[in-house]
């Protein structure tokens, strides 16, 4: 949330733009005037140019560069609302394929009816998802004549904030299992202490966002068949394959962790992550329409014609879903494969720089994701903080954080290398980490007394 300045008289200090504006612009208020669109165009671009370079955030899994003639169609499609279906039916029959593609891709089972929808992210996508399995545990709950106050998620420590927000924002238990200062993944150990028959679902991670590794979803799975045969309870599985999702079909396509696992039920992904289109893209894929309850479904009629919609938001651009339908044409299944592969071997070559300094000990999973995560060899002799400042200062973007409890202890940093990563740019960047650690900028910092002090938050 943003402070609303009320009363903040402050005027933009224009530099170029100055020369074609004569009045006070004023910062945090409607201008009385507007001004020649030129101007305002340098105005607003300058400000920009405070922002950091795309091309050297590693922080982010979200796609920064779209091809021109992508963006061509993102200009094109600017004014057309997702949601008006009935007066843009081809953009609609465009998301039928897109939704269609990604389920295919997950291999939704043919001999069910699976259904989806585009989200504005994997965030909306999640909270559609939870949001359904609450309805239909409700529904089976008071079929039953049981209690219906006390619903519960399990999730490991390892999930996105996105999840504990679903819990807060719709009043579920969120059972979270706890990492572990040298695991960071959720187990089937780990839910079958927290399942019982409130639970609405279980969220499995394929690519964490703090080490990208996955979590042990085959054995999550034969769990919860077995909780079903046994105890007669239906806990729906929901993977979280935000980052993994364009991933794993592609550079581990015999890795088992979609529809092919029976108690898969929903699945979302981040198309804007590495299905390479720019921000503002998620879908939502359920195994059958049976898993979306029908009273969640809206048919709305006002626009023209019956437009079922099952979203959070209303009105929302289309040109995701357009780019999202290019960009699989103009890639097919090798391009995809041919540039996650390209990411992987990036990733790996920035891996091996990095422990060649002695420096660094590796806790991503190499072999399918393209995410670099290290820690410290000698937290005494680098603090990832100290470094990942000193490297800011050279224009990279390279977060440091705490991993979540029970692993707080453990400080990373956390290098998202993607397509736009060149090998060129590993080999900089390893310059770069080399010298500052050379220089002694890694180094942590002692307070007075002389005590290392740990940045942990
Ligand atoms: C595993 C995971 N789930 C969910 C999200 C939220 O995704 P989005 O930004 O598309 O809402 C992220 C974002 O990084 C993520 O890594």
């Amino acid at each position: 949330m943003h402070k609303v300045k009320t009363k903040s008289d402050a005027l933009h200090a224009a530099s170029y733009a100055a020369r074609w504006v004569d009045h006070p612009v004023p910062k945090f208020r409607i201008p009385s005037e507007g001004m020649d669109p030129d101007a305002a165009y340098l105005l607003v671009h300058d400000e920009l140019n405070l922002d950091g370079n795309p091309a050297l955030n590693l922080a982010s899994f979200v796609t920064s560069w779209a091809e021109p003639q992508a963006e061509r169609l993102a200009a094109e499609t600017l004014g057309k609302n997702m949601i008006d279906q009935d007066e843009y039916p081809q953009t609609e029959a465009i998301h039928e394929r897109v939704v269609s593609m990604v389920g295919r891709l997950f291999h939704a089972p043919p001999e069910e009816t699976p259904v989806g929808t585009a989200t504005i992210g994997s965030s909306e996508a999640i909270m559609l998802a939870m949001l359904a399995h609450r309805t239909s545990w409700r529904n089976r709950r008071k079929a039953e004549g049981k209690p219906i106050d006390r619903p519960n998620l399990v999730i490991g420590a390892d999930v996105h904030t996105c999840w504990e927000k679903f819990t807060r924002y719709f009043d579920v238990e969120a059972r979270i299992a706890p990492m572990k200062p040298d695991d960071y993944t959720l187990s089937a150990a780990d839910v079958e202490a927290r399942v019982d028959e409130n639970t609405i679902a279980v969220g499995g991670l394929l690519g964490t966002t703090f080490t990208g590794q996955i979590d042990d979803l085959a054995d999550i799975d034969e769990l919860l068949q077995r909780i079903r045969a046994e105890r007669g309870w239906h806990v729906p599985f929901h993977i979280d394959a935000a980052s993994g999702g364009f991933l794993a079909p592609f550079t581990r396509p015999e890795l088992l962790w979609d529809f092919r696992l029976p108690s898969v039920r929903s699945i979302n992904v981040s198309n804007h992550k590495f299905g390479l289109v720019p921000p503002g893209m998620g879908t939502v894929v359920f195994r059958d329409k049976s898993d979306l309850p029908d009273e969640l479904v809206f048919h709305i009629d006002y626009l023209g014609g019956d437009m079922p919609n099952y979203s959070l938001n209303f009105s929302r651009p289309s040109s995701s879903v357009i780019l999202q339908y290019y960009t699989f044409l103009r890639l097919g299944y090798r391009g995809y494969e041919r540039i996650a592969q390209a990411m992987i071997d990036n990733a790996e070559a920035l891996t091996d720089g990095l422990l060649r300094t002695g420096a660094f000990i590796a806790l991503h999973d190499r072999e399918s994701f393209p995410v670099v995560v290290v820690r410290a060899q000698d937290p005494d002799e680098l603090d990832v903080f100290q470094l990942s400042d000193a490297l800011r200062r050279r224009g990279w973007i390279i977060p440091a954080y705490p991993m979540p409890p029970d692993a707080q202890e453990v400080n990373v940093l956390r290098m998202v290398v993607k397509e736009s990563f060149s090998r060129d740019m590993v080999d900089l960047l390893l310059d770069d980490i080399t010298r500052e650690l050379s220089n002694g900028n890694g180094r942590p910092r002692t307070d007075p007394h002389g005590d290392v002090a740990r940045k942990i938050c």
